[in-house]
């Protein structure tokens, strides 16, 4: 038995549990849980402007928590004791506090402007991202103004960038979040799914000679992004018949030189990264490149300052007052304390529709873990789901269990003072439902309030909304550049201050690797001619067989 185990035989707590902030945090919470928002609201008429931050050109409102100031205080006392502040540090400074993979996680570099030193491993890495951002400013300048020529002499018309996960999600994201800021002549695509679907669906009305690929991936060895580069590679060569035309139509970004030469892409078209930059916190790296591309480097230039006006926040502002620590928190309030085990994301901006998929893997392979840094295995939850839908279409749909049903969900609603595409009333009312939803959610309708409407008795239970329930609020001027810089920042380091109270590490996803080592053994076993030999359980083995026998090469197929 190991020591943990040891101590909590003896009925003794361990680690963050252990922490008198968390204690006192548990404790409290039972004072908390009677509370209503109502009354919260109505014993304290400045609640709303008091408990809202600013930083950065976005505005916070946390005020619809189910929270005390009391809460606030042992929270940010937790956060103490679990020494955030020197942990933010740690990260700025470049330390190894990817334990678990023994790195540094210097995102935060990518965004550094040019004067500053960031120094990890003795090397001062500001110039060489720098450098990286200057190649891919000339190549993007060279393919939007028409210089960059594919190999029978066209111009490129369409982008292509295939990756997954964070070699897919951010510049995804980033591309439908900026179409407004976008190069409009151009087509943009981004295949990443194995199932060959999405990449016949993304090239079959594009022509080789005037598609561009871009080909991401930090380890360079990722089997869906290698299997679509190939068929990219294919298609390509099927109709420009001839080897030379793949440096004219394939760039790579990756940290893998050798990989991405082994592939036949020339060197010269790589776009570098490094180890410390994670693939779900790369969408400022050259994995952006399809997004500079699309926007320019300027407006590329724009975004990366939101990110740093974020970074600069987060590392300088006091806990109270810092925007991410405060969203961090709350967090890990209403998922270890209020037992909300999900956190739905709302963005009334359909620009961001893809924002709630970028999150999840940002916020889920960062989170989900289930040992702590040491190894030791934690007895709390750690990362709750994230999900969402862009607003208002959400409300027609998955709303109502958020209104009614027995779960608590606390939702981020994130929008926008002014459009990007004036149309009639619109704005107003998308905006008018971000704030009728967050007031419905937290006051409700009481019985009191349903029977004065005349509702009959039998009615009135299925009308009866409790309400209590939390919601932050996010609004911004206008979505920019900047601004989505700044607010992806603001969720990265929420997801870090989250990892810091739970003790894990947030930077490395060992959980995805068991899938990868289990596909790469049953594809052959799919794809043989001569019946296999199988080894595993015996649901997974009928699977196999049942698709061998109905594709056509299983035992039986043709009787
Ligand atoms: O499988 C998960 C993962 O390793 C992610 O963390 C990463 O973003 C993605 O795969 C893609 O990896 P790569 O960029 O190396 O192709």
């Amino acid at each position: 038995m190991n020591a943990q185990a040891e101590r909590r035989q003896r009925g003794g707590e361990v680690g963050v549990r252990a922490l008198e902030a968390w204690t006192g945090l548990q404790e409290h919470c039972r004072a908390v849980e009677p509370l209503h928002l109502r009354q919260l609201f109505a014993d304290d008429p400045k609640r709303g402007e008091r408990l809202a931050l600013e930083a950065a050109g976005l505005y916070l409102d946390y005020s619809k928590n189910r929270i005390t100031d009391e809460t606030l205080r042992l929270l940010l006392r937790l956060a103490e004791q679990r020494g955030l502040p020197a942990r933010i540090e740690a990260m700025f400074r470049g330390e190894h506090i990817n334990v678990s993979e023994r790195r540094a996680v210097l995102h935060t570099a990518l965004r550094a402007p040019k004067n500053e030193r960031v120094v990890t491993d003795g090397t001062d890495v500001v110039p060489e991202v720098q450098a990286v951002l200057e190649r891919m400013a000339r190549f993007a300048e060279q393919v939007r103004s028409g210089q960059w020529l594919g190999h029978t002499g066209k111009r490129i018309r369409n982008v292509i960038s295939i990756g997954i996960g964070g070699s897919d999600l951010g510049p995804v994201m980033a591309y439908e979040a900026l179409r407004f800021y976008g190069e409009r002549t151009m087509t943009f695509r981004f295949v990443s799914n194995v199932d060959g679907t999405d990449f016949i669906e993304a090239t079959r009305d594009l022509a080789p000679d005037e598609t561009l690929f871009i080909i991401c991936s930090k380890t360079f060895k990722t089997l869906e992004t290698l299997t679509n580069a190939h068929a990219a590679r294919d298609w390509s060569l099927r109709t420009l018949r001839d080897e030379r035309a793949v440096a004219r139509h394939f760039v790579a970004v990756s940290t893998n030189a050798e990989g991405v030469a082994q592939f036949g892409i020339d060197t010269a078209n790589m776009f570098e990264f490094w180890d410390w930059v994670g693939g779900r916190y790369s969408m400022d790296s050259a994995i952006g490149l399809s997004t500079m591309i699309a926007i320019g480097p300027q407006q590329f230039r724009d975004m990366l300052a939101g990110f740093h006006a974020m970074d600069q926040h987060f590392r300088t502002a006091p806990l109270a007052q810092n925007m991410p620590a405060i969203m961090g928190l709350l967090a890990v309030w209403n998922s270890n304390f209020l037992g909300a085990s999900t956190v739905a994301v709302l963005p009334y901006e359909q620009y961001l529709k893809r924002f709630p998929a970028y999150l999840q893997q940002l916020t889920m392979e960062s989170n989900g873990k289930h040992v702590t840094g040491g190894g030791e295995r934690v007895d709390y939850d750690t990362g709750p789901i994230y999900w969402g839908e862009p607003g208002t279409n959400g409300q027609h749909s998955f709303y109502q269990l958020i209104h009614q049903g027995t779960r608590l969900i606390p939702c981020d609603f994130i929008g926008f003072c002014q459009t990007l595409n004036p149309l009639g009333p619109q704005h107003d009312l998308l905006i008018a439902n971000v704030f009728a939803q967050s007031e419905a959610l937290a006051f409700g309708k009481s019985e009191q309030e349903v029977k004065a409407e005349g509702t009959p008795d039998w009615l009135v239970p299925h009308r009866i909304c409790e309400g209590n329930r939390p919601s932050n609020t996010i609004l911004a001027e206008r979505l920019t550049p900047a601004t989505l810089g700044t607010l992806v920042a603001l969720y990265e380091h929420s997801v870090f201050t989250q990892g810091v109270m739970w003790d894990i590490d947030s930077f490395d996803q060992w959980g995805v690797e068991l899938g990868k080592q289990l596909a790469a053994r049953t594809a052959p076993e799919l794809e043989s001619v001569a019946e296999p030999k199988l080894a595993h359980d015996s649901s997974t083995n009928a699977l196999i067989r049942r698709y061998r026998r109905l594709k056509g090469t299983g035992a039986g197929a043709r009787a």
